[in-house]
This record gives C-alpha cells, structure tokens and sequence, in this order.
C-alpha cells in the first residue's frame, strides 16, 4: 500500500493504540479521533500522530474528517461494556450505533476514500450454539451492545449496496492483552486481582468457554484489513474454545502459583460458549493468529513487567 492518510477513532484505546503504533512503523500518515472517555492519550506518541479529542458523534468529529480526508478509517471507538450496555441502552446506542452512522456519513462522498475498517464483535452471535460460528449464521444477539454492533454492520451493508460505500467489518473474538484503559476483559481482571492478592471473581461456574484471541493478532488483522477489496464481514478468532477455569489454570502454571478463584452467580448478558471460525478471513487475507493463550499470556507478563520496569525508572 503506497503512503496514505489513515485515521483510527478509538486510537487512545487498548486495540486502538496498538494499531496505531503498529501503523507508525509503516509509512501512512495517522490520524486519532478519541473523547478520552476510556482511552489514554499516553498510550500513542503524540509527536508522531494528529490526534483530535472529540466525540465521533460531534460535528467537530465529521468536520475534521472532512478536512483531513483519510484514505481508510479503523473504526474502534465505542461503548464497550456490555453491563454497561444493559443498564443504559440509549447511551449505547446513541454511540455505537449513531456515532458509528456519522463516521459513515462523514466518510461518504470523500474523493479518495478506500475502505472504512469496523470493529464487530462475536456478541452479535448471542447464544448460538452452533460452534464454531461463521459469518453466514444469524446473529440473535442477547445483549444491547451485540444488538448496537449489529445494527453498525447493517448500516455498512446498507451503505455498500445503497452507496457503493466500501467497507470491511471483523467480528472480533475474545480479546486480551496489557489492557491500561477502563472496560477490563476477563484476563485483566484475573490479572490485576492476582496482583492485588485477591482470589479471581469468576462468574458461573468457569466452565463457559471463551475464543481468546491476542491483541497482536488483533491490531494485525485490522491493518491488513484496509486492503481488503471486496465489502464483507469477518470472525477474527484463534478458533479455540477455552474455559474461564483454563484460563486460570493457565495463568497459574505461567506465574508458578496455585490461585483458587472466588465463584459469583452468572450474570444477565454473559454468553455460555464462543468459538469462531477464522477460515473466511484466512482464505481472504492469508492471515493467521500467531499467539497461543499459553504464548499471548507470557507476551502479557513480559509487556507488564517493561512497563512496570519503565514506570520505576
Ligand atoms: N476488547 C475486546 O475484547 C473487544 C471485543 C470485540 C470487539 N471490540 C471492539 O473493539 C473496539 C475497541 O475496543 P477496546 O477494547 O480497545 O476498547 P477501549 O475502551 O480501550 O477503546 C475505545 C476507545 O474509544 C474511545 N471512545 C469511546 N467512546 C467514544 C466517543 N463517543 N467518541 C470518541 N471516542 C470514544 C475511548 O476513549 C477509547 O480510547 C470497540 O469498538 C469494541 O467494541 C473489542
């Protein structure tokens, strides 16, 4: 891909600033859109990238885009938290459904534009237990925020018939890594916990199982999918099913403890099992995930031990 103008909303974020330090080690010139509400401005060097803070739903937000005129957007920046989602829907909505839809908008009619790159998620599968998940399956999602993600792809889908809008959208699996921001995944929780000397709150009784997928990965797949040709959806997944029980079990022989976890009732909202197949996007891109849970976890510990190692310094 020649030099382009590649904007990322969401680029103060966990998966955002990853993609956005991965992209520094190419030649496109990057853009962040990002209201700080979770993201941390600390997490992208500034000098190197334009960040604007604003909110993807503000006319500053479309001005800006207007003005810039990306080539490609990587679209992350969301409401998150599907327990947040349960208890305040229209605020989930209002920013994933319509901040995505002004993203969209702002995008559309912008001369050079390539492709705008959509972070799904594989909560639009709902309980289905047809494991492991394609793209083709119908999405009964059982949470405000699958529904609200849902609804983003469909408005893509809608666009790229309507308008010819070009679009990918990556579903994305369970997804972890050294998570600084707020809306901490089950990984970062157990983690932080064990930190703090406190037994790891599992919910249920850790039997459900989880597709966990690295954030390398992640940030991978988002960037080769800006050259993706052709409009369509796609699971990003190891294809693995993992218990919350292995994860602890995992964790345990990596930090050469024997942590027992505190079990806590199942909560509304949270899927039994998740397994996604990766063929689609394999097939397309040549993509594979390169971390194992077991290899993801210890690239964890390495990351929180240099940046603890660069916070005493
Ligand atoms: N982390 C996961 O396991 C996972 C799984 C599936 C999908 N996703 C999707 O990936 C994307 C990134 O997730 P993440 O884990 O990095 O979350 P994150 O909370 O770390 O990052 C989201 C970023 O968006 C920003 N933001 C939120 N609302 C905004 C708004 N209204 N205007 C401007 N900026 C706003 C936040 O400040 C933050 O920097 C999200 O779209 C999420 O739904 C994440």
């Amino acid at each position: 891909m020649s030099k382009k103008r590649i904007l990322i909303t969401g680029g103060c974020g966990f998966i955002g600033s990853r993609v956005v330090r991965n992209l520094l080690a190419t030649e496109h010139e990057i853009f962040v859109i990002d209201d700080l509400s979770s993201g941390n401005r600390a997490l992208i060097p500034e000098m190197l990238v334009d960040l604007m803070v604003c909110d993807i739903r503000s006319v500053a937000a479309t001005e800006h885009i207007r003005e810039i005129a990306p080539h490609c957007v990587i679209h992350l920046a969301a409401q998150i938290d599907v327990q947040v989602s349960m208890e305040q829907q229209l605020l989930d909505a209002d920013i994933n459904v319509m901040g995505t839809l002004n993203m969209i908008e702002a995008c559309k009619g912008l001369a050079e534009f390539e492709r705008f790159v959509f972070a799904s998620t594989a909560a639009v599968y709902g309980n289905n237990l047809d494991l492991p998940l394609i793209e083709d399956v119908m999405p009964i999602p059982i949470s405000p925020y699958g529904m609200s993600k849902w609804i983003g792809e469909q408005y893509l889908e809608l666009n790229g018939t309507m308008a010819n809008f070009p679009y990918c959208a990556l579903r994305f699996a369970n997804v972890y890594g050294d998570k600084e921001t707020r809306g901490k995944d089950v990984i970062s929780n157990f983690w932080s916990q064990i930190a703090d000397g406190k037994s790891p709150i599992i919910y249920g009784d850790g039997e459900q199982t989880r597709d966990f997928i690295y954030v390398e990965d992640i940030a991978e797949a988002l960037i080769l999918a800006l050259d993706v040709r052709k409009n369509g959806i796609y699971n990003i997944s190891t294809n693995e099913q993992t218990s919350i029980n292995d994860v602890l079990r995992v964790m345990n022989e990596l930090l050469e403890m024997t942590v027992m976890s505190e079990n806590r009732p199942e909560r509304d909202g949270d899927l039994r099992d998740s397994r996604l197949s990766n063929r689609k996007f394999r097939d397309v891109v040549g993509w594979q995930p390169m971390y194992t849970l077991a290899k993801g976890l210890a690239q964890l510990e390495l990351e929180k031990r240099k940046h603890e190692t660069v916070l005493v310094k």
